[in-house]
């Protein structure tokens, strides 16, 4: 797919992932709509990068708001490439603790709202506006490319809302892709592993030293640019399809 004379979103783009993805689809010669909660993070990015990228206040949770963000996109230019890289931290609590509580059904609900149903509700309404481009090389109309994490293959204790969120955004992947075939519409997903950015809410040099060990090559945490270039690639190959990518320097976690 190509990102030149196109517009693309980035949906969580104020964020660590985002930003970086945001910043090499721009140089690759997109249109890009930053659609994230975090204003003063996204306008500042905005008034950064110049004509080319417009931010979009969007909540991923929102029908509307995703739907406003799609229009902004296809107001720039035909919508070819969408990146879902939203989110942030989640709670991190057993699902019984040793008191006897349950982990509250309100946080589970919350956190598969806004990972997994907000994934789809990115996916289905950016399928929607690429189904009406006209086609390119192979009959190619878009892509879309979602953000899963390798605790979705093997969550680690106190992760169940987050990893079962992130399982449904692995298991979307192919059954959409299944699905957005007859319009040409692409769907990947990325599984990273460990990455240093703001969810971290500690400073890198922390992060690392506490992460880094863990990971069995290279024996750091990985950089945002490392997934942002992976994003851009997805977008370009179009023979890329169904499937789900762990960049993760070999980490498996553990309990
Ligand atoms: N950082 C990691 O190590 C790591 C590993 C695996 C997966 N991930 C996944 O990558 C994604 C991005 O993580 P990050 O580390 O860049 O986080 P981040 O906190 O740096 O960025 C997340 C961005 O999403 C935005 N956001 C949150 N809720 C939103 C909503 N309802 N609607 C729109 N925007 C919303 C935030 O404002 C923020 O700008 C998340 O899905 C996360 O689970 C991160």
């Amino acid at each position: 797919m190509q990102l030149k004379q196109s517009s693309a979103l980035v949906f969580g783009g104020a964020g660590g992932f985002g930003e970086a993805t945001v910043r090499r689809l721009v140089a690759a010669g997109a249109h890009v709509v930053i659609a994230d909660l975090a204003e003063d993070k996204g306008k500042t990015l905005e008034a950064e990068l110049g004509d080319g990228v417009r931010f979009v206040s969007t909540d991923v949770t929102s029908e509307d708001s995703v739907k406003a963000a799609v229009d902004a996109a296809v107001e720039f230019a035909p919508l070819r490439s969408c990146v879902v890289v939203h989110g942030g931290p989640a709670a991190g609590r057993r699902m019984l603790n040793r008191a006897g509580e349950t982990y509250a059904l309100e946080t589970f609900r919350r956190t598969v709202d806004i990972f997994l149903t907000g994934t789809f509700n990115v996916m289905s309404q950016a399928a929607a506006a690429m189904a009406k481009n006209e086609p390119g090389e192979s009959g190619q109309r878009g892509v879309i490319v979602t953000t899963a994490s390798i605790a979705g293959f093997e969550g680690q204790v106190g992760q169940t809302d987050y990893s079962a969120a992130k399982g449904g955004v692995i298991s979307l992947t192919l059954t959409a892709a299944r699905d957005l075939a007859p319009v040409g519409v692409r769907v990947m997903s990325i599984a990273p592993g460990t990455f240093f950015t703001p969810a971290f809410r500690m400073t890198e040099e922390d992060a690392q030293a506490k992460w880094g060990p863990t990971v069995p090559n290279p024996k750091r945490m990985g950089h945002v640019d490392e997934y942002a270039r992976l994003a851009q690639d997805i977008i370009e190959n179009d023979y890329l399809n169904g499937t789900v990518i762990r960049i993760d320097g070999a980490l498996r976690f553990n309990v």
